[in-house]
């Protein structure tokens, strides 16, 4: 069955006792939001709970990664936001910390892969200095078809590359991920030819890392999708209920509401693991643009929301701590244990003059980081900050796709519990629009 990761709430209660006595003041609301939840569910508007049973796209997105790691030596994923962010979470999660740096017998013969989520033309160019386009793939991905941002790049590197192999294998060089119907990429794609892979129209672009979006480059990159799918899976047959204390990720959206009630407008995500900073960077996103919203209701307007902030332990405790310590109690605190790593240090002995380093020799690295975690669970329960902690047994694909679900499906019971539709993104639309006009895109 695999390891089960834990949502662990008992610093919660032990910095501020009565959230106990909230949770369960607030069950009534907490069973309307999973009901809800449900209903959009069973009405088919929330794909992303189907994607954890896809094995049929999965097997041909395997077929797709095997054909792309015998072809190529590298692969570029074009796309931004939630089309480029899960892959980041991915890659950064489950390969070795220098993936594109090992030589192609160390990683077992997998492309090297780039996430281009940049429009700063000395990125791209920094990107192209790096990369011999004979041998590079590309997987441009856009639900909408038309972002500019991933269209203008993905239209330079397609000149750039038929420039250089010709259109017939540029056109086999590049894989599209995008909209079933509808979309300019969809257009170019099945004019020239490209691979396609679709995403489902009731799947939202920050809910679709384990659709073909995410799980394309992760299969080239030798992840196991399938335990990804799995770990996903469990999450949800382990969140069905509508008692928080059965199910993890109504107790996750139940601690965040409670906090945001007490004037907790700031969600600090806090993993002790390099592997999670872009998890960070991909929860930021998934909080900020589905919960961060304007509620109509009885010709009032309330603007809602909590702004997400990625720390990283011990790093960020010599940055940031002293402001979540000492600064305003305007937090909330999720911390992120990893129990187990790959690897382990023995810190030796010191050198002479080190005496006062003594105290370290024999202990492992993990310890340390292990214990920094701890005192920092300490300190804020300490003074009474809010803090709650998700522990991963050890970083797998298995337990990364729980974690992916588990947020995924706290976001959407916290958008039933704001009153907002977690699933919309109206206020991006407008700097778009004056995107298009400066642009000089007509009708705009
Ligand atoms: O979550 C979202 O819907 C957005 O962040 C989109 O992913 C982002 O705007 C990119 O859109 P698209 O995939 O249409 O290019």
């Amino acid at each position: 069955m695999g390891e089960r990761i834990r949502l662990d709430y008992s610093k919660m209660l032990q910095a501020v006792p009565s959230v106990e006595e909230e949770i369960n003041k607030v069950r009534p609301e907490l069973m309307d939001a999973v009901e809800a939840v449900q209903a959009k569910r069973d009405k088919g508007l929330l794909g992303f709970f189907d994607l954890p049973y896809n094995d049929k796209e999965a097997t041909v997105i395997k077929e797709t990664a095997e054909l792309i790691k015998s072809t190529f030596e590298n692969l570029v994923v074009i796309g931004i936001g939630g089309s480029a962010l899960g892959n980041r979470l991915l890659h950064t999660a489950l390969n070795h910390r220098y993936y594109n740096n090992l030589t192609a017998a160390q990683r077992s013969g997998c492309p090297r892969v780039f996430i281009l989520d940049s429009i700063d033309s000395d990125h791209l160019k920094g990107l192209l200095d790096i990369l011999d386009l004979n041998k590079t793939a590309f997987n441009v991905i856009t639900k909408s078809g038309s972002t500019v941002e991933t269209m203008a790049n993905f239209l330079i590197l397609k000149g750039l590359l038929e420039r250089e192999v010709g259109p017939k294998r540029a056109a086999e060089s590049i894989i599209a991920t995008t909209d079933a119907a509808h979309g300019s990429l969809l257009q170019m794609a099945r004019r020239s030819g490209y691979r396609l892979f679709h995403i489902p129209g009731n799947v939202g672009g920050r809910y679709s890392v384990l659709s073909a979006v995410g799980l394309l480059s992760a299969a080239v990159s030798g992840i196991d999708i399938e335990e990804l799918l799995v770990g996903a899976a469990l999450t949800v047959a382990d969140c069905t209920s509508t008692d928080p204390y059965q199910n993890p990720a109504l107790m996750g959206a139940a601690l965040q509401h409670i906090a945001y009630r007490r004037g907790k407008n700031i969600s600090v995500i806090m993993p002790y693991s390099d592997g999670l900073d872009y998890f960070g960077d991909w929860y930021c996103q998934l909080w900020a643009e589905s919960l961060g919203k304007t509620k109509e209701s009885g010709g009032s307007k309330a603007k809602m929301g909590q702004t997400p902030l990625k720390a990283i332990g011990a790093r960020d405790q010599h940055s940031l701590l002293q402001l979540f310590l000492d600064g305003p109690d305007d937090k909330v605190f999720t911390l992120i244990e990893v129990e187990r790593r790959k690897n382990s240090f023995i810190i030796p002995e010191p050198s002479e003059g080190g005496k006062d380093l003594r105290y370290l020799s024999g202990n492992t690295l993990e310890k340390l980081l292990q214990s920094e975690f701890k005192a920092t669970e300490s300190v804020l329960t300490n003074r009474g900050r809010m803090n709650y902690k998700v522990s991963l047994p050890h970083i797998c694909a298995h337990t990364i796709g729980q974690l992916i679900f588990l947020y995924m499906l706290m976001t959407a019971y916290m958008g039933e519990l704001f009153g907002v539709n977690a699933f919309d993104q109206p206020a991006v639309e407008e700097g778009k629009i004056i995107t298009y006009r400066l642009m000089g895109r007509p009708g705009y």
